[in-house]
C-alpha cells in the first residue's frame, strides 16, 4: 500500500478502507509518511468528506496513535464535557468541582486558547503556581483525592491529532468537519471516561458559525463517542454574544469563583447547570434534570462546590489561598470604563469582536509561541436586551499598555449595537442532540 493510492482514492470520493485508514495514521505518527502527503489527504477529506465509519475509524486510529489514561483505579463513574470553544466560555471551571460533588470523576484534558477563543488551560494557569503539565499519576492522583483535574494533553495523548492539527492550521483544512470529529474525540476518548456531554457553540464567537453546522457536528460526534461505548448528549448553544460578563483569563476565573458561590450570572450558570445535568443523568445519578439541578444548586449553596475547586487548585500545585482573596490573582494596569453613546436597548454584543479585542490586550496568543497575559481583558460586559442610557458602562477594558487599551476600547464600543424598542434576549440553548434511536 502506498499513501498516494489512498490520497487518490479520497481525492475521487471513494471510501477507504480501515485498512488504508490506520496505515496513514500509524505511518504518520512514526514519521514514515511526510506532512506534504498528510496535507494532501487533509485536503481531499475537506472536499470529499468522509461516511460516518471511516471517521469512527480515523478517530479510534488517532486515539490509538498514543497513550490512553489509565483511569481503572477510579471506581467512580467517570464522565466529562467538551465545548468547542467561545468567548467568556469559563463553564469547566465550574463544571468539573460541582460533578465532583455529585460522585461523579471527571478526568478533564483541556487546551488553550485557539483563535479568538479562550483556552481552559490558560485561564486556570492565572491562578499563582497552578500546573497543567501533570504526570498521569499526579492527574489520577488528583482525581482520586478530590475527584476532578483539569490538565492539558500530554505529548503521549493521541500525538496523531497533535501533529495533524498543527498541519490543517496552516494548510486551510481545519473546517472539516470528519477531521474535527476525529480530533476531538480521539482525545476525549482517550481520558477513560463512561460519558461524556459536548457544548457545540454556533454563531459569531464560535468556531461554527451556523446552527446547521454546529447540528451536524454533534450528531457526528454523539454518534462517533456511541461506536466506542460512551454515553453521550451533546447541547447546541448560542455564543452570538460572550457567555457571562468576563472575557480574560484572571477576569474569568474570578467570574467563576463567585459561580461557584452562587453569584454567578444567569447566561453562565443556565449553560453550566444543563451540562451538569445531562452529566448526572448519563452517569444516573438522577432520574430528570429537575432533579439534576437541585442536586447541583444544592453543592453550590453548602459551599462544596467551591472547596472542591479549592481542593483541585491546591493539588495541582496552585495558591488556595489566592481563592478567598482575589487581589493575589493577576490584575491589570488599568481599568477603563466604555461608555454607551446611546441610549436605548442593547440589540448585539459582537463577541468576535470582544474576542479580538481581547487578543489585542494580550489574553490570547497572536502567535502560538506567544505568552498570553492573565491579568488583561473585558469585564461587566451588558448582555442582549438591557436597557442604557447615554453615557452608561457598557463594559470595562482590563489594559496593562495604554496603546492596547485605547484600541481595545474602539473595538469593545463597535461591538455594540441598539434598539428603541425592548429586545428579548436570545434564546441560550437551542438544541439537545441524543444518540439516533435513544
Ligand atoms: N478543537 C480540536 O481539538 N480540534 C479541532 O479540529 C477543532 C477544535
Amino acid at each position: 500500500m502506498l499513501p498516494q493510492w489512498i490520497i487518490e482514492k479520497k481525492r475521487d470520493g471513494n471510501a477507504l478502507t480501515e485498512e488504508e485508514i490506520r496505515f496513514l495514521i500509524e505511518g504518520y505518527t512514526k514519521e514514515e509518511i511526510p506532512d506534504y502527503q498528510m496535507a494532501a489527504f487533509a485536503m481531499a477529506v475537506y472536499f470529499k468528506g468522509m461516511t460516518f465509519e471511516e471517521m469512527a475509524i480515523l478517530t479510534d486510529a488517532m486515539m490509538r496513535s498514543g497513550d490512553l489514561v489509565d483511569t481503572s483505579s477510579i471506581k467512580l463513574p467517570k464522565a466529562d464535557k467538551h465545548s468547542t470553544g467561545g468567548i467568556g466560555d469559563k463553564v469547566s471551571l465550574v463544571l468539573a468541582p460541582l460533578i465532583a460533588c455529585c460522585g461523579i470523576a471527571v478526568p478533564m484534558v483541556s487546551g488553550r486558547g485557539l483563535g479568538i477563543t479562550g483556552g481552559t488551560l490558560d485561564k486556570l494557569e492565572s491562578i499563582p503556581g497552578y500546573r497543567t503539565d501533570l504526570s498521569e499519576r499526579e492527574f489520577v492522583d488528583t482525581i482520586d483525592k478530590c475527584g476532578c483535574s483539569i490538565t492539558g494533553q500530554t505529548g503521549q495523548l493521541a500525538p496523531a491529532d497533535k501533529k495533524l492539527y498543527a498541519l490543517r492550521d496552516v494548510t486551510g483544512t481545519v473546517p472539516s468537519i470528519p477531521l474535527i470529529v476525529a480530533s476531538i474525540m480521539s482525545k476525549k476518548m482517550a481520558e477513560g471516561i463512561d460519558s461524556l456531554v459536548l457544548d457545540v457553540k454556533w454563531g459569531k464567537g464560535a468556531f461554527m458559525q451556523t446552527m446547521e453546522d454546529a447540528r451536524e457536528l454533534a450528531h457526528n460526534m454523539v454518534e462517533v463517542g456511541v461506536c466506542m461505548g460512551k454515553n453521550m448528549t451533546a447541547l447546541l448553544t448560542g455564543m452570538n454574544q460572550p457567555l457571562g460578563r468576563t472575557a480574560g483569563n484572571a477576569l474569568e476565573v474570578i467570574e467563576s469563583i463567585e459561580a461557584l458561590k452562587g453569584n454567578g450570572p444567569a447566561d453562565l450558570m443556565q449553560v453550566t447547570l444543563e451540562l451538569c445535568g445531562h452529566m448526572l443523568l448519563l452517569s444516573k445519578k438522577a432520574s430528570d434534570i429537575k432533579e439534576a439541578k437541585g442536586i447541583l444548586l444544592s453543592h453550590i449553596e453548602s459551599g462544596e462546590a467551591l472547596e472542591r475547586f479549592k481542593q483541585m487548585v491546591g493539588l495541582q500545585g496552585g495558591d488556595p489561598a489566592s481563592i478567598d482573596d482575589i487581589s493575589k490573582l493577576p490584575r491589570a494596569a488599568t481599568q477603563e470604563p466604555v461608555s454607551s453613546s446611546e441610549s436605548g436597548y442593547i440589540a448585539a454584543v459582537d463577541a468576535e469582536k470582544i474576542g479580538r479585542a481581547c487578543i489585542l490586550l494580550g489574553a490570547g496568543r497572536k502567535r502560538t509561541e506567544d505568552a498570553v497575559d492573565f491579568a488583561v481583558g473585558v469585564s461587566d460586559i451588558l448582555k442582549i436586551g438591557d436597557k442604557v442610557q447615554r453615557g452608561d458602562k457598557l463594559l470595562t477594558v482590563h489594559a496593562n499598555d495604554p496603546a492596547s487599551c485605547s484600541e481595545a476600547v474602539a473595538m469593545t464600543r463597535e461591538a455594540f449595537a441598539f434598539s428603541e424598542a425592548p429586545v428579548e434576549s436570545p434564546e441560550l440553548i437551542n438544541e439537545i442532540v441524543t444518540p439516533k434511536g435513544s
